[in-house]
């Protein structure tokens, strides 16, 4: 069912030293920061030739990523992200199988502008999964 790996989330404190880390260091393509108020992050897009990362830092008071860097203030992964032809689908699959979707399980617009939805990490081996449809 689940696709390409369309990125790997990282969370982190300082979104202009960890794009420098990326940009500088590892040489990567990398975006300029991205303002997404609606899920309460700024995002940097790094390209890799085969997918994404997105460095995500808190923005706003009660940022969804604020509690994940309290308990891991060096930053870290925060999800995975895995394309799915049609999200609904793949949604009454997943609660079939007894996966628990996050939410009110509609999809949201995620960062790229397309329907997304997140799992349940304590199903899904203790990662944050988001599914995206292309
Ligand atoms: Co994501």
């Amino acid at each position: 069912m689940i696709g390409r790996l369309n990125h790997v989330a990282i969370a982190v404190k300082d979104l202009e030293k960890s794009a420098s880390l990326y940009r500088d260091t590892l040489g990567a393509k990398v975006s300029a920061p991205q303002p997404e108020p609606n899920h309460g992050v700024t995002v940097v897009f790094i390209e890799l030739p085969n997918t994404k990362i997105e460095l995500l830092q808190p923005l706003g008071a009660d940022s969804p990523i604020a509690k994940f860097l309290e308990k891991n203030p060096d930053g870290g992964m925060h999800h995975v992200c895995y394309e799915v032809d049609d999200i609904l689908v793949a949604r009454d699959h997943l609660k079939a199988k007894g996966a628990r979707v996050l939410g009110d399980g509609n999809p949201k617009i995620g960062a790229h502008g397309k329907p997304v939805l997140f799992l349940h990490p304590k199903d899904f081996n203790g990662t944050l999964v988001e599914i995206e449809q292309v």
